[in-house]
């Protein structure tokens, strides 16, 4: 599918740990529509991860690491991606997640709140503090378009999801408040995209992952949403064809956010054998 949809643009790629990771798909689809890229992660999972075959498949993308929670670490990427571009920037995908108490099988209501504090910081306050630093520097050119991967459990209880369901609200709620402020001062536009449940390292975390993805699969009418599929999106809302998309929360779920029940579903609870 080589549409050039990206030609000519420059973006910065968060979250690519491994080939199943959705900021994988979304570099892989963005240089296909002919973006240049810079690749970033945190130092640790740089050790984790393969981001460096990424990055070769990638026409030699450079990878500079940055811990997203250290406005240092952001100054440093965006600079250096300025610097390699030689300009400004037009797109950046947000994809971060991580919550400690979940991880260590913390309830909801027992969390740890250190844990609780880094949970916001790593998956929500980082898109803050990635926009101010890009804002400060002015690194983004006029349109451009910034993406975050949120999950429908800000508007919904999902139980297993935990402290994850207050990150992901804070993280559409930064996307509305910065999508003002960055769209009446430079035309940026800044939205989420909400993706079905997908199996990747940090999808998999989350406890009885596979019944859930069976069900979300029973509650949506095109089925979920697979991490290509999810790219694909991501391209469209880095494009010029959605220049005037910002402050949204977008679902990319095969309908399920507005299913209410499903006959597939309604089927299992029959009384007739
Ligand atoms: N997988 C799903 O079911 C699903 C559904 C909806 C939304 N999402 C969201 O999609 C995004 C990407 O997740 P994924 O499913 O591709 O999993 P993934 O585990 O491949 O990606 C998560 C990334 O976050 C990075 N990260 C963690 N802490 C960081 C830090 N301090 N600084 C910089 N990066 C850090 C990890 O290294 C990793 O690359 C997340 O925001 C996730 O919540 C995932």
């Amino acid at each position: 599918m080589a549409q050039e949809l990206l030609k000519g643009k420059k973006g910065i790629i968060f979250g690519a740990l491994n080939d199943m990771s959705i900021a994988w798909k979304v570099a892989e689809q963005a240089v296909a529509q002919g973006a240049e890229i810079v690749l970033t992660n945190a130092p640790i999972a740089m050790r984790m991860g393969s981001i460096n075959d990424l990055a070769s498949q990638c026409n030699n993308a450079p990878v500079i690491p940055a811990d997203a929670t250290s406005e240092e670490d952001l100054q440093n990427l965006i600079e250096g991606a300025m610097e390699h571009f030689g300009g400004k920037i037009d797109f950046i995908l947000h994809s971060i997640g991580m919550s400690p108490n979940v991880r260590k099988g913390k309830h909801y209501t027992d969390v740890n709140y250190n844990f609780y504090s880094t949970t916001l910081d790593v998956s929500a306050i980082s898109l803050h503090k990635t926009l101010a630093v890009a804002k400060k520097l002015d690194a983004i050119n006029e349109w451009g378009s910034v993406v975050a991967l949120t999950y429908i459990a800000a508007q919904r209880i999902f139980p297993d999801y935990g402290d994850m369901a207050d990150a992901k609200s804070l993280l559409e709620s930064i996307t509305r408040s910065f999508g003002y402020h960055y769209g009446t001062e430079k035309k940026v536009r800044i939205n989420t995209i909400s993706q079905s449940p997908t199996i990747t390292t940090a999808g998999s975390g989350v406890k009885g992952f596979d019944e859930f993805i069976a069900y979300s699969e029973s509650m949506s009418p095109l089925g979920n949403a697979d991490a290509l599929a999810c790219a694909d999106y991501c391209i469209t809302m880095f494009s010029d064809l959605t220049r005037y998309v910002t402050m949204q929360n977008l679902f990319h779920d095969g309908g399920f956010s507005n299913t209410g029940v499903s006959m597939e579903v309604i089927s299992k609870f029959s009384l007739e054998a």
